[in-house]
């Protein structure tokens, strides 16, 4: 049989893009069908993906961009659940373990939580590979255990399956190796293409910004958050975004045993501040975008529900609770020099030395350490003294520790005791259709 001639040249489509014309609802719908179906070489996607990150999209291309890549695999359907679902979605940081007291805390109060998550890759960590450090706790479930244990316990946090937005995984891996990870329109229609596609009906997004963020200003972080949000509600989603302070690492650790390990505290009503602020503010938002807002949310997590819900979603998955986390075979310290006031402690340094360590990964296939990262004994604002313990880097591979070391230099500074540090707020702003 004579194939059908393609209805557009990958050629002519770089070029409008190149020379930054809007590219028509048919071109866009054919280049993502014709790169998953392997039409579209890699070296025309990257070039195409390049332009795209040069001379931008506009609205429209983006919500066809998104669609399409919805369009090339599945859908998931939860409309059979008896109660609401919301979803929370994290742009990536580091020390960002708040999918995991946030899923089974927003389950206490009735609303289903389907969290697909992914791994870590590069600095940032990924809350599959966190879980993975819970003994026989597993990530992949069909999607009839997930709308099982959605209908029983209320919360799954588990690997996204390989038909949902196929497009997005080819195209996202080789954003990674040309450069063009940080494209608004590429970013904003990767991540709501695969919310979407998931089928929740609210989703918040946290939109991370600063030095350990693809986002390092104020101002583009909250056009991919309107770029986001307005896909969402153009989808049906109802959808929210906070713009969150990732300047410095959240919480006290930055690793993956170690994170979950701070999770607990967590849930056990403790935990550092900003975790439970970050945690508190999400799960308010998340109800009220499925309709259950006004809820006395920080109770749940000092009265054991929250900790009861964790309980039976890591059971329900094969993990045992009670284990014992595993702990790296090595650390070392490092030290203040001088007594006074943590003024700075980089964020985007610290997931480099969490992931030099062993926590990430170089590439996809690599494992990671359980038990590796880097635990902060203090923060900006905290006062520290000579010779006490500043961070404290885990790793079953000693060699690895220069290179983390090396990492960390000159991205933190003491400032004379007595100095008052500007912190600034950990939420800065919020973006919403309502
Ligand atoms: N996360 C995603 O899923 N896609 C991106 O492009 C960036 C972050």
């Amino acid at each position: 049989m004579v194939p059908m001639p393609e209805a557009f040249d990958a050629v002519d489509v770089i070029v409008a893009k190149r020379d930054r014309r809007e590219l028509s609802d048919a071109q866009i719908r054919w280049v993502i069908d014709a790169y998953t179906r392997g039409v579209v070489a890699e070296e025309q996607m990257s070039a195409l993906a390049m332009a795209v990150l040069l001379n931008g999209m506009t609205r429209r291309e983006i919500a066809t961009w998104t669609a399409a890549m919805i369009a090339s695999g599945e859908r998931m359907d939860f409309s059979s659940l008896q109660r609401p679902t919301a979803d929370k979605h994290s742009t990536g940081g580091v020390g960002d373990m708040i999918t995991l007291p946030l899923a089974p805390l927003v389950a206490v109060f009735g609303v289903a939580v389907p969290q697909l998550s992914g791994r870590g890759l590069g600095h940032t960590g990924g809350t599959l590979d966190k879980l993975e450090s819970i003994p026989g706790w597993r990530a992949a479930l069909s999607n009839d255990e997930m709308l099982a244990q959605l209908d029983g316990v209320g919360a799954v946090i588990c690997a996204a399956g390989s038909g949902l937005a196929p497009a997005d995984k080819k195209l996202y891996a080789l954003r990674d190796v040309t450069g063009t990870v940080e494209a608004i329109p590429l970013i904003a229609s990767s991540i709501m293409s695969k919310k979407i596609a998931e089928g929740t009906g609210a989703l918040v997004l946290d939109v991370k910004v600063g030095s350990g963020a693809f986002m390092k200003n104020l101002d583009r972080a909250r056009e991919l958050a309107e770029t986001m949000v307005d896909l969402g509600t153009d989808a049906g989603v109802r959808t929210v975004a906070l713009l969150t302070a990732m300047d410095t690492p959240l919480g006290r650790a930055a690793g993956n045993a170690i994170e979950v390990s701070q999770a607990i505290d967590v849930l056990a009503g403790g935990g550092p501040a900003d975790v439970v602020e970050l945690t508190v503010a999400l799960a308010q938002e998340m109800l009220a975008a499925a309709g259950r807002g006004g809820q006395d949310v920080a109770a749940a997590l000092t009265d054991g529900r929250a900790m009861d819900a964790w309980r039976a979603m890591i059971a329900a998955q094969g993990g045992d609770p009670d284990a014992t986390l595993p702990v790296a075979r090595h650390a070392e310290t490092v030290v203040a020099p001088t007594s006074g006031v943590l003024s700075r402690l980089d964020a985007y340094a610290v997931g480099v030395a969490a992931w030099r360590l062993g926590a990430g990964r170089a590439r996809k296939e690599d494992p990671v350490q359980a038990g590796a990262g880097v635990v902060m004994h203090a923060k900006p604002g905290d006062p520290v003294r000579a010779g006490e313990p500043l961070l404290t880097l885990h790793t079953d591979t000693p060699e690895r520790f220069e290179r983390a070391i090396e990492a960390l230099d000159g991205e933190w500074e003491i400032a004379p005791a007595g100095t008052s540090i500007e912190t600034g707020p950990l939420i800065l702003g919020r973006v919403a259709r309502d």
